[in-house]
């Protein structure tokens, strides 16, 4: 009797890369972040020294990362100014550190990072501390340089992340800017604690919410089997959305070395449309209520230039199916909460198109896990 025992295959649990093994951990990974800032149905951070009375001398918020924790810092900005209605600035961390920002006493600097080694995210941290502002890190990996220069760190829980390619990180990085950002709204009276009741009822659905986009994972592998040649590839969204589609482009290239653009919905008349022609396959994501209108014209306008459109829509909006060549759908939710699961469809859909490609998913060419140098 002879096992079949083969090392590289059990420590990805039984799958051909890390990438899979990863994104379907994200529903448990999901849980984890939440049920460790859980206090009676609401977000709690206790562990945090930054009070309502250190919050009352804060006047300027800046969000700094680097690659796909910058797209989380794009779509914690969203739930800052929403919640909390404070405006906040995003930055990617090789900007922020060479462009002499307003930073003082007077600054909180949110980081995030899922190794909390990056060497960009690491410098900014050292320059807004020497200005004296406080620096709250959201990080992965407990006793990281970047855990340990910050004043206060927020662990999102999601368990070691081994691809290159950051999945499960980036939508813990997400759950927990939604949390904070409810509880700096509760700290400074702009959300009511029912609402933030209610953000925290929404987050805990996410993991039953992403379990559903991954049971669709034949229907993403066999529209990636049939278009893997492609040489270009346009998301467009708005709000939201946005944050979704410049992430989803990021996977693409990083792992099937796809040219691909993401791009404001509204921007496409401004310079992209030029671009579009026979067959270019646009995946319009449009999950968010309020500028669904929007998104159909911008459909239409890639469609009269014979774009081949993939829209990803809430169940409600299924019959989307009349104005485009595919759809994917998500389940009816909270506008607030759609970038979770949304993204899970853009993971899968670079990870097919990588496979059908022949790349090596978990190692892409150029790029490392951890950027430790400039
Ligand atoms: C590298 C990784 C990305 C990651 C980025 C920031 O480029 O390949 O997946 O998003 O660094 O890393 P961090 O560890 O700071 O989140």
């Amino acid at each position: 009797f002879v096992v079949d025992w083969n090392p590289g295959a059990a420590e990805k649990g039984g799958y051909d890369h890390f990438m899979m093994k990863e994104m379907v951990e994200q529903p448990k990974a999901m849980m984890e972040a939440l049920l460790s800032r859980c206090c009676e149905n609401s977000e709690s951070f206790g562990e945090l020294k930054l009070n309502a009375a250190m919050m009352e001398n804060i006047n300027r918020i800046q969000i700094v990362a680097c690659g796909t924790a910058f797209h989380a810092g794009m779509v914690g900005k969203y739930y800052f100014e929403k919640f909390a209605r404070i405006s906040v600035e995003t930055e990617a961390a090789s900007e922020y550190r060479y462009k002499n920002p307003i930073v003082d006493e007077n600054t909180l600097l949110i980081v995030i990072s899922q190794s909390g080694e990056t060497a960009d995210t690491l410098a900014a941290i050292r320059l807004a501390k020497e200005c004296g502002a406080w620096v709250l890190a959201v990080t992965n990996v407990v006793g990281s340089s970047i855990a340990r220069e910050a004043d206060d760190v927020i662990y999102t829980n999601a368990g070691p992340e081994i691809a290159v390619a950051s999945t499960k990180a980036y939508v813990t990085q997400i759950g927990c800017m939604m949390l904070l950002a409810a509880y700096m709204g509760r700290l400074n009276g702009k959300l009511k604690e029912a609402d933030s009741t209610r953000i925290f009822r929404n987050l805990m659905m996410t993991p039953g919410l992403i379990e559903k986009v991954l049971d669709t994972k034949e229907t993403i592998k066999a529209f990636a089997d049939k278009n893997y040649r492609i040489n270009d590839l346009f998301y467009i969204g708005r709000g939201l959305d946005l944050y979704t589609c410049m992430e989803g482009s990021l996977k693409l290239k990083e792992i099937s070395y796809i040219h691909s653009e993401s791009y404001a919905a509204g921007e496409l008349k401004h310079g992209p449309l030029a671009l579009i022609e026979e067959g270019t396959i646009v995946i319009a994501v449009c999950t968010q209520e309020n500028v669904f209108e929007k998104m159909l014209s911008n459909i239409k306008e890639v469609k009269a230039r014979g774009a081949h459109v993939l829209a990803i829509v809430q169940e409600a909006h299924r019959d989307i199916a009349s104005e485009v060549d595919e759809v994917w759908v998500i389940p009816e939710m909270d506008d607030d909460i759609t970038a979770i699961p949304t993204i899970v469809y853009l993971q899968l859909l670079a990870y097919y198109l990588a496979v059908a490609r022949g790349c090596d998913v978990d190692k892409p060419k150029n790029l490392a896990k951890s950027v430790t140098v400039e």
